[in-house]
């Protein structure tokens, strides 16, 4: 049975018994900052176990793709080594939220195991939570199950958590057993770790849901979670005792073993073959879901799993770029099953190809530092900073370089390697900019923001902050930072940029350039003190630059309008991943598969400016967050926010309605006009729109004017009429090109006609060694081959001159290409002319860049034929 297949069939099963069948989600859990990725089929459905979510089903089923490497289930190490890990794989599950209990789920699996696609009952085996009685009786007494092939584990093995927190209960696995030719004993034994026994399913009845603190809060109804590797079934169903070996995988790893040089003999079974294969699963779908690679988080371990697959192609020979090529082989497979993945292929493609020729540049040199380290070694552990080395360096991550250590039977030192790494940050510290130098000092002072209403304050200083140290006093002259008691100035965040201005009295002046927050609440403005000495105590008067704040404002709330019309425009699916709003310009980055088609980027636009005319009042509640969340507000995946929030609406309708604690417009007929002026992509699934608002966008349109006009006058038009006018140029010029391009070819024709007077006889052979005037190197060829043809016999050389470069073709009619060759013959002249070239014995082409020496190359010919 086809992988495909088994999918369906497992759907179709659940769906036969009541359950609603949902798509795979995304790898990137929404609404859940305790997870990397989706680890497992329920991750989707977290909040529908704890209840704060309400579906309007009980029961639903569903195949989720799932990725375990980084966090609490991680399979990295293992991939490629064992006989069924993986970092990307696709799990069936199905799901009861207080519906049904132990005895349907261990009901439904057995008959879907051994009736529905018939595995032999006796090579099933069974474990049980050791404390749960009441599922070993279910298999005992009701599904006839025989004991003596049950196991009672303890928590490890039989108590499933998703996570730290979050959903989790006592389960019951059951197994496939691969036969006595392999090794590995059932679960619970001694030997379980062998491949013999595989678990393919886990039914985890679902009690908990547990605590920050560690507490495991009963659910309201207990619940159940199962899941069963797609990829496991399909080896037991094909069998085979190795998910590498199943159809899924075929071609892929076909298409790896391809890439390899063939003197190194590698086979489908060796392991960074599957090492590869896994790898390109797991990449390319976090490159769909969203994934950016960097140098932190999420983005980390998608880099990390790229350069692993890199070295990995390093190991087993093929020294070209060449992990990209692996993305349409997968997309292929799976064009059925997750046909986001052909959609986004050209991204993924680009950004995998990005980052291997990235660090293809130092892999070799990193690879020989290792190579040498490891021959040095004593002991059998690489040192932290070695392993620092290699990272800080040539880009190698920690585990990259263990897994280069375990193929030599090695260690590496994780504890010297974090020495070494906070050792870097605090030089890092030390030297970074003045900015983040002067970070380390924090300050307990809250500052108060009086800026909403506000852009003038007085104020005192509560603290004066001077390369990284606090101190009393600033000098003219000098930079630091001034922390006030309460401010006018906004400070970054939320993708504002910090307010400018000026810290004044009579006797001082501090002129501010950025004013950022301290975790603490303290707002540090960062500057330079041009007038007196500046003290702590001092009272200043706090005067933020208006027009830049307007710009800023203008920009951030045509921001709002811009996310809300993108929803209205492309769909719900947008979602915003980044903003920049500052006096220029705004950025705004969200979740899109495609490029935006000029049409749709019109109609947002339109749709935006006209919300700017409709010049309604721009809102601003502070409330809780269910009230704003009941309002529709859209608040950020992965943000905090406090007891209340501010909610921004705007537009008739609440045509947009957003958490935000930035500056904005009061009408929105303040923005004045909006102008997108570019669309981007970032990376797979990711797209980028920069827009100008106000005076800046009409001096944009003014720009634009005056270009046009400048093309009219050119083409003696007027603006209405300059289109059509360079497109009637432009056909006028194909259709010259066409016409000069056919004389080229008539005269070509009879230079070839006069030409043939030219030719002498040297040594019983007709010779044709000339100059072609008038003719591009393209026509050559073709008057060769008709000299060829008029002359029967003969060698011919014809050069071309144009634009100071020499074109040269070289003709052996076949009766003479045993004696002499058009590729040799030609590498003689074009070598004295200052080029090359070749080709066969009887046509060969070239060039150089010296006419000069051209006479007389072409006279040598003649000395070749005696
Ligand atoms: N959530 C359970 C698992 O992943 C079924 O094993």
């Amino acid at each position: 049975m086809k992988t495909a297949q088994i999918r369906q069939k497992f759907l179709d099963f659940y769906a036969s018994k009541g359950h609603t069948i949902e798509p795979s989600a995304s790898l990137i859990p929404h609404n859940d900052k305790t997870l990397l990725f989706v680890n497992a089929g329920m991750v989707p459905f977290k909040d529908v176990f704890s209840g704060v979510e309400k579906r309007p089903y009980t029961r639903a089923a569903n195949c989720q793709r799932c990725v375990r490497a980084g966090g609490k289930h991680n399979d990295l190490e293992n991939v490629g080594y064992t006989a069924r890990h993986h970092t990307f794989f696709e799990m069936l599950g199905n799901f009861s939220f207080g519906d049904y209990f132990k005895r349907e789920a261990i009901q439904y699996a057995w008959e879907f195991l051994t009736v529905e696609i018939g595995l032999p009952k006796e090579k099933l085996w069974v474990s049980v939570f050791e404390e749960d009685d009441e599922a070993e009786d279910i298999w005992v007494n009701e599904i006839g199950f025989p004991k003596n092939r049950i196991s009672r584990c303890g928590a490890k093995d039989n108590f499933w958590q998703m996570g730290d927190t979050g959903p989790c209960g006592p389960s019951s696995e059951i197994f496939y057993d691969h036969g006595e030719d392999i090794a590995g004993g059932p679960p619970g034994h001694a030997d379980e770790d062998g491949d013999r026994y595989i678990e393919i399913w886990n039914l985890v009845f679902t009690q908990y849901d547990k605590q920050e603190d560690g507490y495991l809060k009963p659910l309201a109804a207990p619940c159940v979670d199962t899941g069963m590797g797609l990829e496991r079934l399909a080896a037991v169903l094909q069998h085979k005792n190795n998910n590498y070996d199943t159809d899924g995988f075929k071609t892929l790893i076909k298409a790896i073993v391809d890439l390899t040089p063939k003197d190194h003999n590698i086979k489908a079974d060796n392991a960074s073959v599957r090492v590869i294969a896994d790898h390109i699963r797991s990449t390319a779908f976090m490159l769909v879901d969203g994934v950016i690679p960097s140098n932190e988080g999420r983005g980390y371990v998608l880099r990390r799993i790229i350069r692993r697959a890199i070295r990995h192609g390093h190991k087993i020979g093929i020294d070209k770029v060449f992990f990209y090529r692996l993305a349409p082989v997968l997309a292929l497979e799976f064009k059925d099953a997750y046909p986001e993945l052909k959609k986004a292929l050209s991204n993924v493609e680009k950004v995998l190809k990005r980052e291997e020729q990235r660090f293809a540049q130092t892999l070799d040199q990193g690879m020989g530092i290792l190579t040498e380290a490891i021959a040095q070694l004593k002991g059998s552990e690489i040192s932290g900073e070695t392993v620092f080395k290699l990272y800080d360096t040539f880009g190698f991550p920690a585990d990259l370089t263990a897994d280069v250590a375990r193929e030599h039977n090695l260690t590496i030192d994780m504890t010297g390697f974090e020495v070494e790494m906070t050792k870097q940050r605090e030089r890092a510290r030390q030297a970074g900019d003045f900015k983040i130098s002067q970070k380390g000092v924090d300050v307990s002072e809250v500052t108060e923001f009086l800026g909403y209403e506000q852009l003038k304050n007085t104020s005192s200083v509560q603290a004066l902050i001077k390369e990284g140290e606090l101190v009393e006093q600033i000098e003219a002259g000098e930079c630091g930072i001034v922390v006030l008691a309460a401010s006018s100035f906004y400070a970054e965040s939320g993708g504002q940029v910090g307010d400018s201005g000026i810290l004044s009295n009579p006797e001082i002046e501090f002129s501010v350039n950025n004013t950022q927050k301290q975790k603490t609440g303290a707002f540090e403005h960062h500057g330079i003190l041009t007038k007196g000495a500046l003290k702590v105590g001092d009272v200043l008067e706090a005067n933020v630059d208006k027009k830049a704040r307007k710009c800023i404002a203008r920009n951030h709330s045509a921001t709002h309008l811009l996310h809300a019309a993108l929803r209205v425009i492309l769909g719900e699916t947008v979602m915003q991943k980044g903003s920049l709003v500052d006096g220029e310009k705004l950025r705004f980055d969200f979740s899109h598969d495609e490029i935006i088609a000029k049409s749709d980027l019109d109609k947002i636009e339109g749709m935006v400016n006209r919300k700017i005319l409709g010049n309604t009042k721009v809102h601003t509640d502070v409330t809780n967050i269910e009230t704003a969340k009941k309002k529709g507000a859209m608040a950020l995946f992965g943000e905090k926010y406090g007891d209340t929030v501010r909610v921004l609406t705007m537009g008739k309708d609440d045509f947009s309605v957003e958490l935000c604690g930035g500056t904005h417009v009061n009408q929105l007929g303040d923005i004045g006009l909006f102008r997108i002026t570019s669309e981007s992509g970032v990376s797979a699934g990711v797209r980028r729109i920069e827009a100008i608002t106000g005076y800046a966008a009409y001096q944009f349109d003014n720009h634009t004017q005056d270009s046009l006009s400048q093309i009219a006058q050119m083409t003696k038009s007027n603006n209405a009429q300059a289109v059509e006018k360079v497109a009637q140029l432009i056909k006028q010029q194909k259709e010259l090109e066409k016409q000069i391009a056919s004389f080229q070819k008539q005269l070509a024709s009879n230079q070839g006609d006069d030409l043939i007077n030219q030719a002498q006889e040297i040594n019983g052979v007709k010779l044709l060694a000339s100059v072609v005037g008038g003719v591009s190197g393209k026509d050559l060829r073709d008057i060769a081959d008709k000299l060829k043809d008029k002359l029967g016999s003969a060698v011919i050389v014809l050069a071309a001159v144009n634009d100071g470069k020499v074109s040269l073709v070289s003709g052996v009619t076949k009766d003479l290409t045993n004696k002499y060759q058009a590729g040799k013959i030609l590498n003689h002249v074009a070598q004295q002319v200052g080029g090359k070239g070749g080709g066969r014995p009887d046509m060969a082409q070239g060039g150089g860049t010296d006419p000069s020496k051209l006479d007389v190359a072409l006279t040598s010919v003649k000395a070749l034929l005696v």
